[in-house]
């Protein structure tokens, strides 16, 4: 099992206790630390020494659209993921992050299964899903091929993938500056792109959508077809 260290001079919420040690190995340290996992009257949150901390909140952002209308049509991701009326498509969100792109794809009206491979992150996540209630919306910690059993039962429609490029600051990411920076330094650059394209092409799944800059290359291979929006363009790949 993999640990997760907390620091917090307080007892932790035996509920948020109980929700972390489903996952993973909770290691407790009451020394204060310039960065890591802090638990503190204010709950859980990751802190950076220079830049901040993160927590997420998935109703915050869900509410964050509420005066928003959104027609599937018109928007690139919707078209690139292939979500036409609610409750019909089924996506594997492989790179959840901070949660924003799960979240809008859950408001265009798709079921949403999203996956984090970073320890800190899914913590946060795992926790921000349990102040979310929603039927058709649930986070996993690691990497969607470890998650063999999950795809033989109930497999999606399509998956979409969001990861570090080296080059990210040329894409327009979902998060603001300063989370984008927290995220850089627990995350770093995901250099395994193409095996995650590699297994998503042997995983029977028929639709894969990247998110790239609108100037960015595209994989090795060539998409079948390029949504293009104002801040990111969406590669699709239909695999036979
Ligand atoms: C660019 S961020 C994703 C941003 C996200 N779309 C959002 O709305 O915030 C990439 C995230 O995906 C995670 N990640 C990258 N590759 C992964 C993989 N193969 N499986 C699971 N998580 C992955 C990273 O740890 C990081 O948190």
């Amino acid at each position: 099992m993999q640990s997760l260290m907390i620091h917090s001079k307080i007892p932790i919420d035996p509920v948020i206790l109980e929700i972390l040690t489903r996952v993973f190995d909770v290691q407790q340290c009451s020394e204060p630390c310039d960065s890591g996992l802090i638990y503190d009257e204010e709950g859980l949150f990751y802190k950076s020494l220079e830049r901040g901390h993160i927590q997420f909140s998935f109703s915050e952002l869900w509410q964050s659209h509420s005066n928003k209308k959104y027609t599937n049509s018109k928007e690139p991701l919707a078209k690139a993921l292939g979500i036409k009326r609610a409750g019909e498509t089924h996506v594997w969100d492989l790179t959840c992050g901070s949660g924003k792109d799960s979240i809008l794809i859950l408001k265009f009206g798709a079921k949403v299964t999203a996956f984090e491979r970073n320890p800190s992150v899914a913590a946060l996540l795992l926790l921000a899903q349990t102040e979310f209630e929603s039927k058709s919306f649930e986070v996993h910690y690691g990497q969607a091929s470890k998650h063999l059993k999950l795809l033989a039962i109930n497999p999606p429609d399509v998956f979409y993938y969001d990861p570090m490029y080296p080059e990210e600051g040329k894409k327009k990411t979902a998060l603001p500056r300063k989370e984008m920076q927290v995220f850089r330094e627990l995350v770093g650059r995901d250099e395994d792109i193409e095996d995650v394209f590699d297994w998503a092409k042997r995983s029977g799944v028929k639709r894969f959508v990247i998110k790239r800059g609108v100037k960015s290359p595209t994989l090795k291979s060539k998409p079948s077809s390029q949504f293009v929006g104002k801040t990111a363009r969406y590669d699709l790949y239909v695999f036979p």
